[in-house]
């Protein structure tokens, strides 16, 4: 970051420029107001957003706590790694307002939303991918998963990829971009759950019939859909059905798992299979652990553990109370 643009006039973009004017080459202010009668700051231009469309720069720095210039800058087409937030709450506005627009999109319009505890200090990452996952609504799961992937790079562990819950394939798109060199499974029955296991559920107190009725089961997916959505469909083979029936004899070995099933039989089934099948150093990724809708997902672990002995876990603060299981 040389030479940058700061977006705004105001208390937040002074005290910025007093404190990296000497670092950073200030090209000029942004201002949405701005106009060619706007005054010079600090004897620098004063311009407004679409300016920015013909000048040469690395960075805007958005010195101001709007998600609106965010979005303006996004608007106009300015590339995501050219954008820096200083201002954190400009940045949780703009991830509350992506969260948003994915529930409206893809889930009941009734579900009431969740307020944001994501950290996302910078939206700058491992390049392409941060857009794939900013529109979705749990940043902290996502960068979990790229810090967990650069990893199991460095230390060269080995091993295929999996998710057993794929859903609609909004992670399982993410882990295949990360992997381009590796196969991924993809494990869903595509059409929601085994109704034997959400009645079981329901009947041991883990899960609310609620819930079922407003995921509407999951049953707004197909093979296709999902294979449409990944990066490397080359690398994705789909495995339909009910785990673990599945698997049809499947035998390989894992560097990174995710398991995404909500209820306690697949998730027992899944830590069964996929543990002892896990590279030293590899990674099992189970979702809802610590979240309080899908009791029996904590319990599955519990009841693998006392049957195999102690897992090595570590809790994630993401949305679905994430914890991540390695293996020595
Ligand atoms: C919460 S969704 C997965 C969301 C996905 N991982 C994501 O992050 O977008 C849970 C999925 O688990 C699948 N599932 C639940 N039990 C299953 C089983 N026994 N076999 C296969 N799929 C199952 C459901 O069909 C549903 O698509």
């Amino acid at each position: 970051m040389n030479s940058i643009y700061i977006y705004g006039t105001g208390s937040g973009a002074r005290n910025y420029y007093d404190n990296y004017c000497q670092q950073y080459q200030v090209l000029g202010f942004i201002d949405s107001n701005a106009n060619e009668n706007s005054k010079p700051l600090y004897d620098l231009p004063v311009l407004p957003p679409a300016a920015l469309t013909a000048l040469d720069f690395d960075v805007v720095v958005l010195a101001n706590e709007y998600a609106a210039t965010f979005h303006t800058l996004r608007t106009l087409d300015i590339p995501l790694e050219k954008i820096k937030f200083v201002y954190y709450k400009c940045l949780l506005d703009v991830i509350h307002a992506e969260s948003e627009r994915h529930f409206r999109q893809y889930d009941n319009p009734e579900l009431p939303l969740v307020a944001h505890t994501s950290m996302a200090m910078s939206y700058q990452g491992a390049a392409g991918l941060e857009a794939m996952y900013q529109s979705e609504y749990d940043y902290v799961r996502f960068k979990l998963l790229e810090l967990l992937a650069e990893q199991v790079r460095q230390q060269n562990i080995s091993g295929n990829l999996a998710e057993v819950g794929v859903f609609r394939g909004s992670f399982a798109r993410v882990i295949n971009a990360l992997f381009p060199d590796r196969t991924l499974y993809l494990f869903d029955t595509f059409s929601g759950f085994n109704p034997t296991e959400r009645e079981a559920d329901i009947e041991q107190g883990y899960a609310d019939a609620a819930f079922f009725v407003r995921s509407n089961n999951f049953l707004d997916t197909s093979v296709e859909l999902v294979m449409q959505r990944m990066p490397h469909p080359e690398q994705c083979i789909p495995k339909v059905g009910f785990f673990p029936e599945s698997l049809h004899g499947l035998e390989d070995k894992f560097a990174l798992v995710s398991i995404d099933v909500d209820l306690y039989t697949p998730m027992y089934n899944a830590i069964e299979y996929f543990y002892p099948r896990l590279a030293a150093g590899g990674y099992l990724l189970l979702h809802d652990y610590n979240h309080a809708e899908f009791r029996g997902v904590k319990q599955a672990v519990a009841d693998y553990e006392t049957k195999h002995g102690r897992l090595a876990k570590v809790p994630v603060p993401d949305q679905g109370g994430t914890i991540v299981i390695t293996r020595l």
